[in-house]
C-alpha cells in the first residue's frame, strides 16, 4: 500500500495538479484517492500502509489518480466526501468543496467572541454543502441554524448532509438571495463564506476551481458584490451584541480599502488561512 500511495504521489507531483481542496500536498491527496478506490477508511493507522494490495485494486487506484490528473477534478468530487470541522460531508460539483478557516472558530463554539452555551440562533449565509451550518449546530447545542443559499442545487446537497448528521430539527434550509426570504428574523451570530473572487482573479484560478459552481466563487469586478449586501443588510438581522463573521479570503485588502471607516477585527487562525473579519451589530449600526 505504501508503495502504491508513494507512486501516486509522484504522479500527482509530476503532473503539477493544484492542491487546495482538502489537502495541501501530493502524499495526502494520493492517500485519500487510493484509500477511496480500495474502499478503506482514512483512519486506518500504520497497519493499513503495510497491507498488500491486489492487482485489480491497485489498477482502480491508478485509474482514479489518472482521472484526477487528466480532468483536474478536485479530489473530493471523485471520492464524494470532504471533511470540515472534523465531520464528513457529502460533496459533488453542485457545491464548493468545504475548506474555510472558519472551521477552527466554529469548533471552539465561537469562543471567546461568544459564549457557546448562550447562542440560540445562527444564520449561515451561502451554505453550499451545509458544512458551516451543520458544524455550528454540533458546536452550539442550544442553537437553531438557518442555512441559506441562492442555489437550489446546492441546497439539495445540504439536505443530504443535514440528514447524514441527523440535524433536521435544528438546521433549516432556506432558498434565498442573501437575506430576502428571511423576513424579520434575527440572529445571535451571522456567519458567511460568501463568493468573493474578483473578475481578474477568476480568470487566473487553477483548472480545479472551474469544476466548482461559478456562483460560489465569482462576486463581480472587485469581488465585493456579496460582501457589500451583507455589510449593508446584516444589522437588521442581528440581535443586540450579535456578531457578523465573514470570510473574504484574499479580497481582504479590497474590503479594507472599500470600507476604511468600519472597525473590522481580522481574526487569526492557528491552522492557517485568514481574511475573516468580525463586526458587532453595534459597530455596524454606528458606521
Ligand atoms: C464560497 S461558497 C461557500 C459554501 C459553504 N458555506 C462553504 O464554506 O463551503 C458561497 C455560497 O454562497 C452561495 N451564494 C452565492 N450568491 C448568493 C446569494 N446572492 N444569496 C445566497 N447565497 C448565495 C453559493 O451558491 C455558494 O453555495
Amino acid at each position: 500500500m505504501h508503495r502504491l500511495i508513494a507512486r501516486g504521489a509522484r504522479r500527482l507531483k509530476r503532473a503539477r495538479v493544484f492542491f487546495g481542496h482538502g489537502t495541501d500536498n501530493a502524499w495526502d491527496e494520493a492517500a485519500s484517492l487510493t484509500l477511496h478506490a480500495l474502499g478503506l477508511p482514512h483512519a486506518g493507522g500504520g497497519a493499513l500502509y503495510r497491507r498488500r494490495v491486489r492487482a485489480a485494486d491497485a489498477a482502480r487506484a491508478r485509474e482514479l489518480i489518472g482521472r484526477r490528473i487528466a480532468e483536474r477534478v478536485p479530489a473530493p468530487y471523485l471520492t464524494g466526501v470532504s471533511w470540515f470541522a472534523g465531520l464528513p460531508f457529502t460533496v459533488d460539483a453542485r457545491v464548493l468543496v468545504p475548506r474555510s478557516p472558519l472551521a477552527e472558530l466554529i469548533e471552539r463554539g465561537f469562543a471567546p467572541w461568544a459564549d457557546p452555551r448562550r447562542v440560540r440562533r445562527v444564520l449561515d449565509l451561502g451554505t453550499g454543502s451545509g458544512c458551516i451550518a451543520i458544524a455550528c449546530a454540533k458546536a452550539l447545542p442550544k442553537a437553531r441554524v438557518d442555512a441559506v443559499d441562492i442555489s437550489g442545487a446546492a441546497l439539495e446537497v445540504a439536505r443530504l448532509n443535514v440528514r447524514r448528521h441527523r440535524l433536521a430539527r435544528r438546521v433549516r434550509l432556506v432558498r434565498s438571495d442573501h437575506f430576502r426570504a428571511l423576513a424579520r428574523n434575527t440572529y445571535d451570530i451571522i456567519v458567511a463564506n460568501p463568493p468573493y473572487v474578483g473578475a481578474r482573479e477568476m480568470k487566473r484560478l487553477p483548472a480545479e476551481y472551474r469544476h466548482e459552481p461559478r456562483v460560489a466563487l465569482a462576486a463581480g469586478e472587485r469581488g465585493l458584490d456579496s460582501v457589500a449586501v451583507i455589510l449593508r443588510e446584516a444589522r437588521a438581522h442581528l440581535r443586540p451584541r450579535g456578531l457578523l463573521i465573514v470570510e473574504v479570503g484574499n479580497t481582504e485588502a479590497v474590503v479594507r480599502r472599500a470600507y476604511p471607516r468600519l472597525p473590522f477585527l481580522w481574526l487569526q487562525f492557528s491552522r492557517g488561512g485568514g481574511g475573516v473579519f468580525l463586526l458587532t451589530r453595534e459597530q455596524l449600526v454606528a458606521h
